[in-house]
């Protein structure tokens, strides 16, 4: 799918901006490849890697806030900084834009009560502007995506949108040595949901199917015995992948290919449902405060929305904003998942979101998710009739809230700079020791500040989404 890029129009180094300071950008990795050549990756996969001799580097380094624009123009602006021939001044006029987010220029450290948290905000600037000449995504825009927009599943879950289980589907000492999906199996083992048995299994948006893989490796022939696996998702180009892989590990898998907001399934048919990070995914409705004050909808799908939350009686957060979120898809999906589990059947809903107030959008290249609003869901799931339980997924898992991981940001960058060396490396959620190992014999790897010795550990936490 393509989606319009901001523009790479270099910044006029005039006026105000030569007072100006500039910083780099924290998770910034540099790979040394030989002697007098150092790379780094712009933030947009489409944009070369950038190329820098030993000025250059020079140039990086001392972007840590202390000196001016103008003073570094003067100091590297007409010196070929670049292995194309790049000057400094070229690369002073483009490093701070988003495209290529290397470095923050403005009169203040982006720093504050809380660095990350300023950075972050920094980085969701950047990610506006991926949508910057995007119309409001219309209310359909999720659904089309998924279903004509993503034609292969190869580099999507790298590239595109990177979720905790992609990050953990290998064994993970995070995961005190398990992957994603053998912990989620032996937590559903203790919970007492595989005794007795399911016999019919639906995983919903199963993304490239490495759960049911990792699933399997918990269960013994037996407990799999007589279980059939659907796996039900809007994307036909991840279906194959994951009846490919639930099939080599062993389970009776098969696929629809389907909208979860309206299952092709028979009533009370259905013994477990497992939904891991696709609620965000569903239909938003996207309500007027006139609309929420008046219960009057603009369309007839608003007011459908109007009217599920007089029937629900949710209690809405106040003041309405000028436009508030409504997560309609997610508990159209709800309805449905009550239609067709059987009695004491059971569904697993995993998602990140927030507990009160109005969902945001999250920006993502292709397409916007929003935020679940869980004490509505949950309002409605008890409205329906299900007995809930809630937790965070550290709790679920009995995953140690303080590792730290490789940031997303950092490994997107390692992968590239591999791949330059025709080397592969899988974007994963490293500990530090895990990509010392990894990495190897690669010593090329070293943090900008000064181009010091190799420190990969450059680690943030995967923020944890919620149950
Ligand atoms: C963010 S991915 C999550 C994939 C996987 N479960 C994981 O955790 O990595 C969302 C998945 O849900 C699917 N999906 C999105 N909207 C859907 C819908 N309305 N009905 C069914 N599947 C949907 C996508 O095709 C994709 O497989």
């Amino acid at each position: 799918m393509t989606f319009p890029a901001p523009s790479l129009q270099p910044l006029a180094l005039e006026g105000e901006i030569l007072q100006q300071r500039a910083w780099r950008m924290p998770d910034l990795v540099i790979y040394q490849h030989g002697d007098q050549e150092w790379w780094v990756a712009p933030l947009d996969e489409d944009l070369p890697l950038v190329r820098l001799n030993r000025m250059g580097a020079s140039l990086l380094g001392a972007m840590d806030g202390r000196l001016s624009i103008g003073a570094l123009l003067e100091q590297f602006g007409k010196w070929v900084c670049g292995s194309n021939q790049e000057t400094g001044r070229w690369f002073l006029e483009r490093w701070a834009l988003p495209r290529y987010s290397l470095c923050y220029f403005g009169t203040e450290p982006p720093s504050g009560h809380s660095v990350n948290a300023k950075w972050d905000l920094l980085l969701q600037k950047v990610r506006e502007q991926w949508h910057e000449n995007v119309a409001i995504e219309s209310e359909e825009h999720l659904t089309e995506f998924h279903h004509k927009g993503i034609q292969s599943h190869h580099g999507h879950f790298e590239i595109v949108e990177t979720t905790v289980s992609h990050l953990l589907r290998e064994p993970c000492e995070a995961l005190h040595g398990l992957s994603y999906g053998q912990l989620l199996a032996k937590t559903l083992k203790q919970l007492g949901w595989w005794s007795p048995k399911p016999q019919r299994v639906v995983e919903v948006g199963a993304g490239l199917g490495y759960l049911s893989q990792e699933m399997a490796k918990e269960f013994s022939r037996v407990e799999r015995r007589g279980v059939e696996y659907i796996f039900l998702d809007l994307t036909r180009a991840f279906l194959q992948s994951q009846k490919a892989l639930a099939q080599k590990a062993g389970w009776d898998a098969r696929i629809l290919n389907a909208n979860a907001e309206q299952l092709p399934l028979a009533d009370a048919s259905v013994d477990l449902v497992i939904d891991n990070e696709n609620l965000a995914d569903m239909t938003p409705v996207h309500l007027s405060k006139e609309e929420l004050e008046t219960r009057k909808g603009a369309t007839p799908e608003h007011q459908q929305s109007l009217d599920l939350i007089q029937q629900l009686r949710l209690n809405l957060d106040t003041p309405y904003p000028d436009e508030a979120i409504f997560n309609y898809g997610a508990i159209q999906f709800l309805h449905e998942l009550w239609r067709v589990l059987k009695p004491g059947g059971r569904a697993l809903l995993i998602e990140f979101g927030i507990d009160s107030g109005w969902p945001d959008p999250v920006r993502l290249p292709g397409h916007t998710e929003y935020e679940v609003q869980f004490t509505y869901l949950r309002h409605a799931a008890r409205w329906l009739g299900f007995r809930e339980q809630y937790c965070a997924l550290p709790q679920l898992l009995s995953i140690r809230r303080d590792t730290q991981v490789l940031c997303t940001g950092a490994a997107y960058a390692i992968r590239r700079l591999q791949e330059a060396e025709g080397k592969t490396f899988a974007v994963r959620a490293y500990t530090e020791s895990e990509l010392r190992h990894t990495l190897g014999e690669i010593s090329g790897l070293v943090r900008v500040v000064g181009l010091q010795s190799p420190d990969p550990g450059e680690t943030r936490r995967v923020s944890p989404p919620r149950l």
